[in-house]
């Protein structure tokens, strides 16, 4: 049941930083409800009906594009999806020219993911519609973290006391970024796990364990998370080659005969097969990589039904 004392009072959902352990807690229990309807014959809910909703994604995305995209079908919202390539931004638009017309179409809420850090908190402190941010730049994943979150919360109960290791290219995801913040509050430990290179400053100071070792984020973790190597932001490699990352840092049936017995092996996607993680172990007894996905969808549902309930106001902070 949700927690009757806790109320969702944000316009937009920007990140994990800015919520409590309360909010977060309402979000998953919200969504379990959602995951419930979900099994049943008839799926979908009147929650958003009247409602238009957005789906703004200037990067490419499969998962978290088509979750959204159901979700908001389920919940019977009017949808309108605009991608990179086929929007007026290739033809010079900006973003500020981009937040009038989501105005003038009077927007109830807007999905959006942009390779700028911070550009979903610019559009949110200008148009009265809500803000989601699916992804912005390496900064935050908030509904990754909270689909994460949900599914650890399912195989394992509870989120506190858990230990919690990440391990992969952490100095760019947004994903990490996003379950640090989320986790921490929500009492877990968490380790990060990379190549030095690949581990941002400041780590320590958000509260989690740092190794460039792998047996030690292994040993003892009830949960790996893989994130890929994100050559796409790496002008420069941040390692000699590929092969030599995968001999320090893949997660094979090897590596997994130091991991507690009932340890969960967790991936946001995409993954690359042979690199970070062999195919055996994405598709063996310790993956819940399907269910990560399945679990985004009532997730998702869970943070626009409770958007929805917020209402609208106007701000007046200028778009650059
Ligand atoms: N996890 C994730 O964000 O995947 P996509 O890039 O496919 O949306």
């Amino acid at each position: 049941m949700v927690d009757k004392e806790v109320k969702w009072t944000r316009k937009d959902l920007l990140g994990l930083r800015d919520l409590s352990a309360e909010e977060i807690k309402l979000v998953l229990d919200t969504a379990k409800s959602f995951h419930e309807v979900s099994l049943r014959a008839v799926k979908k809910v009147p929650a958003l009906r009247g409602r238009t909703v957005a789906n703004l994604f200037f990067e490419p995305s499969t998962r978290t594009r088509i979750s959204f995209e159901l979700a908001e079908k389920r919940l019977s919202a009017d949808t309108i999806h605009v991608a990179h390539a086929t929007a007026s931004f290739v033809k010079g638009e900006t973003l500020k020219d981009a937040v009038r017309n989501i105005e003038a179409l009077q927007l109830n809420i807007v999905v959006m993911r942009h390779s700028s850090s911070g550009a979903p908190h610019r559009l949110a402190h200008n148009i009265k519609a809500s803000i989601i941010n699916a992804g912005d730049g390496i900064n935050e994943h908030p509904t990754q973290a909270l689909l994460d979150m949900f599914t650890i919360r399912e195989k394992k109960g509870a989120l506190k006391g858990l230990n919690v290791s990440f391990v992969g290219d952490i100095l760019h995801s947004r994903v990490a970024r996003s379950n640090i913040w989320g986790l921490t509050k929500m009492g877990a430990n968490v380790t990060v796990c990379g190549p030095k290179t690949l581990l941002p400053p400041g780590l320590s100071d958000m509260g989690v364990r740092v190794t460039t070792r792998l047996a030690d984020a292994v040993k003892d973790a009830d949960v790996i998370n893989l994130l890929r190597i994100q050559m796409e932001r790496q002008e420069e490699p941040f390692f000699p080659s590929v092969r030599e990352y995968a001999t320090a840092y893949q997660i094979n049936r090897d590596i997994l005969k130091k991991a507690k017995e009932d340890v969960i092996i967790m991936h946001p996607g995409p993954v690359n097969r042979g690199i970070e993680i062999t195919s055996d172990v994405v598709d063996g007894p310790y993956s819940v990589i399907l269910n990560q996905v399945t679990n985004g969808l009532a997730v998702r549902m869970a943070v626009l039904y409770l958007i929805s309930g917020i209402p609208q106001v106007s701000t007046t902070e200028e778009v650059t």
